[in-house]
């Protein structure tokens, strides 16, 4: 079980920041308005982004995902062509590595423990990535199985809000004598209606990068568009993190793993059991107990102000999640000969916990000595 450990290499959570610029710079607009160029500086790789808001390029990017179908509902182990060229599948070569992009308080902590241990099963890489815009399925150098997940957005956008924005975690969690959270020292859902959460944008000095987020968030975290300076209109970017979703061979979604039978496609899918067994996030039990002794209580007004300014990802999550309605989920068996495995760091899934538990103390080790 050793060897597997060596067999991670952290750098690999580094994605290459969205490819997508160049997808969209290069074959999607030929207007002729405004236009902005950018260049960006990320891994020594410049990327070059040119803005402007042909409606006619637009459309020609509707036309090119409409014939794809929803890996919600149709997932699958083909490889999707490099962003910039038009998208095609392939079986011409095998994965070696899985990539779960983690979408912030949508039960990402839970299966991204239970994808890694997907992965460490089959003996495939595994690499997360959370914060940062996700990495454009058919970017990356290693042919890589991709995976994500959804919630309804608003569900969401309160779950984020209870666990992160109505108190500071940091507060609650190493200052919790003084700070005592409480109605009087809580931010208000009122408030929490921007796209990076009670105020403010992505930050995008170096990198797009977006933590909290109340609004459109599954936009911006699979378009990496969001950034001010950039203009970018959210319909746009909508559209372009609906073409990056629609290149994944797997989206959970997660209201689903209610329905056993669901959850029994998905894990025939992958291979390995345990889909719906919960880890709990970094400033889950102190969020959770504040929200218990001060309940949130949500005005309908609220709500329905925090629904509309998320509109954009509601007809996202629904374009992507309503094949799904129907109840009949007709998934593909995991398929061995697609994967490449490397035997010799293959970890039972039964084991994996344990061996997780070793990788922790030995990089504890490693940080001491
Ligand atoms: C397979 O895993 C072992 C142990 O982690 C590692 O040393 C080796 O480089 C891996 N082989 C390939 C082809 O990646
Ligand atoms: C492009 O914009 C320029 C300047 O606004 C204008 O003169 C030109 O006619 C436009 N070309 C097209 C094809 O719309
Ligand atoms: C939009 O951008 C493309 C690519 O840079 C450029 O060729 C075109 O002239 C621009 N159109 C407008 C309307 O600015
Ligand atoms: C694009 O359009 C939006 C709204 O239609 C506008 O606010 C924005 O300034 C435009 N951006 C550019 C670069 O022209
Ligand atoms: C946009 O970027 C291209 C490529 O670097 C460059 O040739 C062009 O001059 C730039 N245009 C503007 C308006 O900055
Ligand atoms: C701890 O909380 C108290 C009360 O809110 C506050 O005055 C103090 O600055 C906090 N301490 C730190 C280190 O943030
Ligand atoms: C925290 O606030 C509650 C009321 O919300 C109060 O009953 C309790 O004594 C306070 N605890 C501390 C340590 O200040
Ligand atoms: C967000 O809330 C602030 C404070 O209540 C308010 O000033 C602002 O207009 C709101 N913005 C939106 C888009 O609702
Ligand atoms: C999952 O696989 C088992 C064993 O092959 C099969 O009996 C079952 O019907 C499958 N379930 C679903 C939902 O595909
Ligand atoms: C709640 O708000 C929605 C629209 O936001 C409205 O349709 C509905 O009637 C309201 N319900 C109540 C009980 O006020
Ligand atoms: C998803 O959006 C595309 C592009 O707008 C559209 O063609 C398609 O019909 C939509 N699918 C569903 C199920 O809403
Ligand atoms: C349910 O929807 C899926 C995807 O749209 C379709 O393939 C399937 O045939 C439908 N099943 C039933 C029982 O209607």
């Amino acid at each position: 079980m050793d060897g597997a450990a060596t067999c991670f290499n952290p750098q690999r959570k580094i994605p290459l920041l969205s490819s997508i610029l160049l997808l969209l710079g290069i074959h999607l607009f030929h207007g002729n308005h405004t236009s902005t160029n950018l260049t960006l500086l990320s891994d020594g790789i410049q990327y070059y982004f040119s803005s402007n808001n042909s409606t006619d390029e637009l459309h020609s990017l509707r036309r090119q995902s409409e014939s794809q179908r929803s890996p919600a509902c149709h997932p699958h182990f083909q490889v999707a062509s490099p962003p910039g060229e038009p998208l095609t599948w392939s079986s011409s070569s095998k994965f070696k590595r899985l990539y779960f992009y983690h979408a912030r308080k949508a039960g990402g902590t839970s299966l991204s423990y239970y994808f890694e241990k997907v992965a460490r099963h089959h003996g495939l890489e595994f690499a997360s990535m959370e914060y940062l815009g996700s990495e454009v399925p058919g970017s990356y150098d290693e042919t890589t199985f991709y995976v994500t997940h959804l919630r309804h957005p608003v569900e969401r956008s309160l779950s984020h809000f209870k666990y992160e924005g109505r108190w500071d975690c940091k507060q609650l969690i190493h200052n919790y004598t003084l700070y005592n959270a409480s109605e009087a020292n809580a931010n208000k859902l009122e408030t929490w209606n921007g796209t990076a959460g009670h105020h403010g944008t992505a930050s995008c000095r170096k990198k797009f990068r977006l933590v909290t987020c109340a609004v459109n968030c599954y936009t911006q975290w699979f378009s990496s568009l969001s950034c001010p300076a950039w203009d970018i209109p959210i319909v746009t970017q909508a559209e372009k993190a609906r073409d990056v979703l629609l290149r994944f061979n797997l989206i959970v979604i997660l209201e689903k793993l209610k329905d056993p039978a669901y959850v029994a496609a998905v894990e025939n899918f992958t291979g390995v059991p345990g889909l719906t067994m919960t880890r709990s996030a970094w400033c889950e039990p102190e969020s959770h107990t504040a929200n218990r002794m001060h309940p949130l209580m949500v005005k309908n007004e609220t709500l329905g102000h925090l629904t509309e300014l998320n509109g954009v990802d509601i007809d996202l999550y629904n374009n992507i999640s309503s094949c799904l309605d129907n109840g009949s989920y007709d998934f593909p068996k995991w398929d061995d000969d697609r994967f490449a495995k490397n035997e010799s760091s293959r970890v039972s899934y039964q084991e994996f916990s344990q061996w997780k538990i070793q990788q922790r103390l030995k990089k504890a080790k490693e940080k001491n000595s």
